[in-house]
């Protein structure tokens, strides 16, 4: 994205591209701010992450100068407003997930033209079909799944993947399915132990002697809660599901049981071709957007096209897998559980 915006800004308007670090932080403290030459973005198409630097804790709304939990958040979004008139910023483009755009949104209503790009790999945000970089994470889940057949198949066990996606079961359900997954636990639909088990068993009876089941993070039993760790909002951290899954199903069936947390490995390594195209079809219809005074709208894969929405469409709802939709048919057709 960062690659494409820069080019596409050069190469068809010749505007300059600053580069901001760290996300708003960048703004907040103004000599993190630098230009961005087509010297600088050479090279990087195949890597993951970003050049200029990020983090999900920084909202100059509710800043907090520490991790001090004690300590009161300030509002710093008139410095903010400041540092882009200071630095003569015309537009900024804002490249993040339902957090980073909400955050956004408020920064447009106090004034400032700007532009969303949606990237996640929760694929979590409405008003897109799909987020750049959940691709890429559903392939290297897909691949762990494929690997742990392995031992699933040869030690007759039951092995857990857990996979992220915060509050929506995307990176699971569409894993589970490429990769031929037993069992997939997602946030929409809580799930029942006893059904867990009764899935396991019948297979063992039809004489497939191993289970694979994925479970995203943020799922949990029903009736119960999802557990969680520290803060609140978009700071709350999920605390291992997987981990739980596997001591309770360790009673309730004969089997081995083995976890496996994919943790950051799903977040990280050499962005897929979909994820390639789709960022720098994002960027290039980014700074198209600027040029043609779309402000407070985000770009939006709408499939095959890039088009865009309003910032409001995407932020506030999360995008989750409809229980009735046909992600969950599909996989129900399969014979996966969701063991509701
Ligand atoms: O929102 C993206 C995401 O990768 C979630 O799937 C996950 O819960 C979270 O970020 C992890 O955040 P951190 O790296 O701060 O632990």
């Amino acid at each position: 994205v960062v690659r494409a915006v820069v080019k596409s800004a050069r190469n068809v308007y010749g505007w300059d591209v600053l580069g901001i670090e760290d996300g708003f932080d960048g703004l907040i403290f103004p000599e993190r701010c630098r230009p961005l030459t087509l010297d600088d973005v050479r090279g990087i198409l195949p890597r993951g992450g970003t050049i200029l630097g990020t983090t999900n804790r920084g909202n100059p709304f509710a800043y907090r100068p520490s991790d001090d939990p004690e300590q009161e958040p300030v509002d710093l979004s008139d410095r903010v407003i400041e540092n882009v008139e200071r630095l003569g910023i015309d537009a900024l483009v804002v490249i993040g997930g339902d957090g980073t755009l909400a955050i956004a949104r408020e920064l447009a209503e106090k004034g400032v033209r700007l532009v969303g790009i949606p990237k996640t790999i929760d694929n979590d945000l409405s008003g897109t079909d799909v987020t750049f970089g959940f691709d890429t994470a559903v392939i290297t889940a897909t691949e762990a799944i494929d690997k742990l057949h392995t031992t699933a198949e040869s030690h007759h066990r039951v092995m857990i993947l857990e996979v992220m996606g915060r509050n929506a079961g995307w990176i699971a359900v569409e894993s589970g399915i490429a990769g031929g997954a037993d069992v997939i636990l997602i946030p929409e639909i809580p799930f029942r132990l006893e059904t867990i088990g009764e899935a396991i068993a019948a297979r063992d009876a039809a004489g497939s002697k191993f289970s694979i089941v994925v479970v995203a993070e943020g799922a949990a039993p029903r009736g119960g809660n999802q557990l969680l760790v520290g803060g609140s909002g978009h700071s709350v951290r999920f605390a291992g599901i997987g981990n739980w899954l596997g001591e309770q199903l360790a009673e309730f069936t004969e089997k081995e049981v083995r976890v496996t947390v994919l943790g950051h490995l799903q977040r990280g390594g050499s962005p897929s071709p979909f994820d390639r195209i789709l960022g720098t079809r994002f960027g290039v219809a980014a700074v198209r957007l600027v040029a043609d005074g779309g402000f407070n709208r985000m770009v939006a894969y709408h499939g095959p096209d890039v088009d865009s929405v309003p910032i409001d469409e995407a932020v506030g709802v999360l995008k989750r897998v409809p229980r009735d939709g046909e992600h969950v048919a599909t996989a129900r057709a399969l014979g996966i559980s969701f063991c509701e």
